[in-house]
């Protein structure tokens, strides 16, 4: 079968990219995603208490619509992230809005979350079954007020999702990374602290922070102090970046968030710094160029207790991930660490 795997991505890769993406959910969700056995055992771990079978995640972005979190759990990732969802159903930008940057092993985009809405989103994640999958959440474009858009989604996806992402980092929505910025967010986790106390204590879920790793000066600092104080569970570090290290493919002028391997080195630096202002009081986990085993290890020595990936799929397939898992538990093993919670912050 994954040879199978392996001529479906490089038939997917020749395509347009948004076209080939819808063709990867489909075929999912006709069960024709790889099937992976049970993990190593030294991958198994806990996120701000979840237990995962191994420490790799599939990022937001993939399943935006809770489609297809089941298949990409048996494709061997250790947890899932949907989202982002918003409110209303909104259709983002117009496209073409997702370019593959082959020759950089990266990948832009100005999707602009385009997603289905929060209403069909909560009836998918309410029938989930077993495993660990978050719910990654956003605000409308035309929002009046996004902190609203927040706290109506946690309050309607609460006892439905393992965990909660609070998005104020995605550089496709205009204003929302200023939500990042020290007053901003502490309305909004102050708002969302607040309707988390009214509701039923069984369906609490952690709640994290997903950040830009286009951040300035001390807000690293500045943003965990605020996490800390109003209880949230941890930070993912990081989204998309809009800076722009040299590149070489034709679509490296394009408008949008940057991620794939040029994110590596940038979003590395910055967990470590995020990891560094938390001092243990908050769980980190690391998104950003993740390509390899090697890359998933860095990340977990600089301070993450798991990680994401996303825009190295898009370059070699679903089995990837089962090639992370076995570098992973290999370099575990070299350095003399029984498991990965020993190696996070190693460095
Ligand atoms: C096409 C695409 C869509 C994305 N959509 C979202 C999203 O809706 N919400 C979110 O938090 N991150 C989104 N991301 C960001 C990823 O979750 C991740 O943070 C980023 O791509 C860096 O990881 P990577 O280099 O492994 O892709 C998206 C990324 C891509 C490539």
């Amino acid at each position: 079968m994954s040879d199978l795997h392996g001529l479906a991505t490089r038939l997917l890769r020749r395509l347009d990219p948004e076209d080939a993406h819808g063709w990867a959910i489909r075929a999912l969700k006709l069960g024709l995603g790889p099937i992976r056995g049970r993990d190593d055992p030294i991958l198994a771990t806990e996120l701000a208490g979840l237990s995962l079978p191994n420490p790799v995640g599939l990022a937001p972005g993939f399943d935006k619509d809770a489609e297809v979190f089941r298949p990409m759990l048996r494709a061997g990732f250790g947890f899932v992230e949907c989202g982002t969802v918003t409110p209303k159903p909104q259709a983002g930008n117009p496209r073409p809005r997702l370019f593959r940057l082959s020759e950089d092993r990266a990948v832009i985009n100005r999707m602009g979350f385009n997603n289905r809405g929060l209403e069909a989103f909560a009836a998918r994640l309410a029938r989930r079954g077993p495993g660990v999958i978050g719910a990654n959440v956003g605000a409308n474009k035309d929002s009046p007020d996004r902190v609203v858009d927040y706290v109506t989604e946690l309050k309607r996806l609460w006892g439905k999702a393992s965990y909660f992402t609070i998005n104020v980092s995605s550089p496709n929505t205009p204003g929302l990374r200023a939500l990042q910025t020290e007053s901003a967010l502490h309305d909004l986790l102050g708002r969302l602290a607040e309707a988390r106390e009214t509701l039923p204590a069984q369906g609490r879920a952690p709640i994290f922070l997903k950040v830009a790793p286009d951040l300035q000066g001390t807000e690293a600092e500045t943003i965990v102090e605020t996490c800390v104080t109003y209880g949230l569970a941890g930070i993912m570090v990081s989204n998309t970046t809009v800076s722009r290290p040299a590149l070489s493919s034709e679509f490296a002028g394009e408008q949008g968030g940057l991620s794939g391997a040029p994110l590596m080195e940038l979003s590395t630096r910055v967990l470590a710094e995020f990891a560094q202002a938390a001092a243990g009081r908050l769980a980190l986990v690391g998104v950003g160029g993740i390509a390899s085993g090697a890359d998933a290890y860095a990340k977990i020595r600089a301070g993450a207790g798991a990680v994401q990936l996303y825009s190295a799929l898009v370059f070699d397939g679903p089995g990837l991930v089962t090639q992370i898992k076995r570098d992973l538990a290999q370099r575990l093993r070299a350095d003399g660490f029984s498991s990965v919670a020993e190696a996070v912050g190693a460095d």
